[in-house]
């Protein structure tokens, strides 16, 4: 069998204006394969997912998603779509926007946009993933009266609904309780295994790393080095 690389960077050097934060940075992530990063604060972990995200542009090297060169902002917008995020921290506004319409907006640009209003299949899909992440109850209540957990899941759903092959995680655990944090654990390992994804989970958590990655890598000094 054949391994296909979903994510393939080499020689990344990228930052912010003078400040460099990854330095020749190597990584190739398999299709189906569950990868966590740990790495100290302000080590560029979430800077690395922006990268994948084509949130930013390299300074040197290049970055693949798919097989597609992130070359022009057009490709990087292009394979965004292929891509579910969900962000560190993602803390909701206050405005009153319900459960189901906070993850309809993961399917902005996919199933919907600027001139096409959400169709039923985007509102089907929401219905179906609020089900599957165990939120269906909450489906009309608004985002920000929920707990940091359920928000988390959210988060997750926002991510989920995009029917992307790939998952990008920003430190999904922290900030949650015990209890909290083992459901969202199991959460992602069920939907990995339901949906094939290949996954990138950065995580300051050793042992929720262990449970859920097939590899660790840690970024330090703005390269990535096997534990
Ligand atoms: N928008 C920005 N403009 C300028 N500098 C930034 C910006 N975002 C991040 N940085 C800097 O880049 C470095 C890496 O930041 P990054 O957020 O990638 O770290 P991290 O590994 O995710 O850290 P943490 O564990 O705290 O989330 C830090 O020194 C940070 O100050
Ligand atoms: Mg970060």
């Amino acid at each position: 069998m054949t391994r296909e690389a979903v994510v393939e960077i080499h020689g990344l050097v990228a930052g912010y204006g003078r400040h460099q934060v990854l330095q020749q940075l190597d990584l190739t992530v398999w299709r189906g394969e569950a990868l966590g990063i740990a790495g100290n604060n302000g080590a560029g972990k979430t800077t690395l997912l922006k990268l994948i995200l084509g949130l930013i542009a390299p300074q040197e090297g290049y970055i693949t998603v798919l097989g597609r060169m992130l070359d022009s902002s057009r490709v990087r917008r292009l394979m965004r779509r292929q891509i579910g995020y969900v962000p560190q921290l993602h803390t909701p506004g206050k405005m009153p926007v319900s459960v189901h319409d906070a993850v309809l907006m993961g399917r902005w640009g996919k199933g919907f946009g600027f001139f096409k209003r959400p169709s039923l299949r985007d509102r089907q899909k929401v219905t179906e993933i609020l089900q599957e992440i165990g939120m269906s109850h909450k489906e009309w209540q608004e985002v920000h009266l929920l707990s940091g957990g359920e928000q988390q899941k959210v988060s997750i759903g926002r991510a989920l609904v995009r029917e992307a092959p790939i998952l990008l995680l920003d430190e999904p655990s922290t900030y949650l309780d015990h209890g909290s944090q083992a459901e969202i654990v199991e959460l992602i390992r069920a939907v990995r295994l339901k949906h094939g994804l290949s996954l990138i989970m950065i995580s300051h958590d050793p042992e929720h790393l262990e449970v859920m990655s097939d590899r660790i890598l840690l970024l330090k000094n703005g390269r990535l080095e096997e534990r």
